[in-house]
């Protein structure tokens, strides 16, 4: 099938040194990053402008049926960050390091990260602060780029005991900028932070020089992500309290397919519109054949 969409000419490729040096302090635009797993939905996202695509390892909850983050595969994400990458998108495309793909050694994390380039990434995101240091360090010593992600961090579920909003007291806030600015020193170029609340994200935002990007950390960061499933409503679970929905896919999909369903069993599709037909002549010589 062609691509339905046309990029923007005009449109600048953005870049890991671009988006590092965003922030909205200094009078930049904020950044504007959303999820995609495949050819398709990357190349909606591209087409609505969006600074960065993330494929994230939201992917095993939202596109593979599983319950949480856990399961996803470094080879799972390395098959739909291809998929991605080959509609060669003007956004900037992040591969999710996976669960213990970053947690052994540093030699397996620049390898697991090494993987996701090679299938399309020009950066990498990984989750966790202080003691993710040496990973960052021996990424960026690769020249792969690193995208550190803070705060509620879904990796991390049993850890926390769940899907728990972060960082809500101040000793925790204080650590939580302390991870940020660790991760910048070590080379992080973006820093997403999940599930904080504002004054958080804003103190966050505040002392680093990197963007911040949002996802449940309100207004004061740097940009705002969102998972396109949440996003388009493509769901019918009821989202997260962080998720405004621009759509509503699932409905129209659901209604969409019932009514296909209901023509094909009623005879109404296909129609003479959607059917192939035989030049008169070789109808009539096909007829004589039949009599
Ligand atoms: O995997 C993902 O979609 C993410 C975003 C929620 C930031 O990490």
């Amino acid at each position: 099938m062609a691509p339905t969409t046309a990029p923007d000419p005009s449109r600048k490729p953005r870049t890991v040194p671009s988006v590092r040096g965003t922030k909205v302090r200094r009078g930049d635009e904020p950044l504007v990053m959303v999820t995609a797993y495949d050819a398709s939905s990357a190349r909606t996202v591209d087409e609505a402008g969006v600074d960065l695509i993330l494929v994230g390892d939201s992917l095993a909850m939202v596109v593979l049926g599983h319950e949480d983050t856990l399961s996803v595969t470094v080879q799972e994400m390395a098959h739909h960050i291809a998929a991605v990458a080959r509609t060669r998108p003007g956004a900037l495309v992040v591969g999710d390091l996976p669960w213990m793909s970053y947690h052994v050694s540093e030699a397996d994390t620049v390898m697991n990260a090494a993987e996701l380039i090679r299938a399309g990434a020009q950066c990498v995101k990984l989750e966790g602060g202080t003691k993710r240091v040496p990973m960052v360090e021996a990424l960026t010593d690769a020249e792969i780029p690193v995208m550190g992600h803070l705060g509620l961090t879904p990796q991390s579920m049993h850890a926390m005991g769940g899907f728990r909003v972060q960082a809500k007291d101040s000793a925790a806030a204080l650590a939580l900028v302390a991870d940020a600015k660790a991760l910048e020193h070590a080379g992080c170029f973006a820093i997403v932070l999940e599930g904080v609340p504002d004054a958080v994200a804003k103190l966050v935002t505040d002392s680093v020089e990197v963007p911040t990007i949002g996802i449940g950390a309100g207004t004061h960061c740097d940009g705002q992500v969102l998972v396109y499933h949440d996003l388009l409503g493509l769901e019918d679970r009821r989202p997260a309290k962080f998720v405004r929905r621009y759509a509503d896919q699932h409905r129209d999909a659901v209604d969409a397919l019932s009514r296909f369903a209901a023509d094909v069993r009623g005879g109404a599709f296909p129609g003479p519109e959607e059917t192939y037909h035989l030049s008169e002549d070789q109808a009539e010589a096909l007829s004589l054949y039949g009599s």
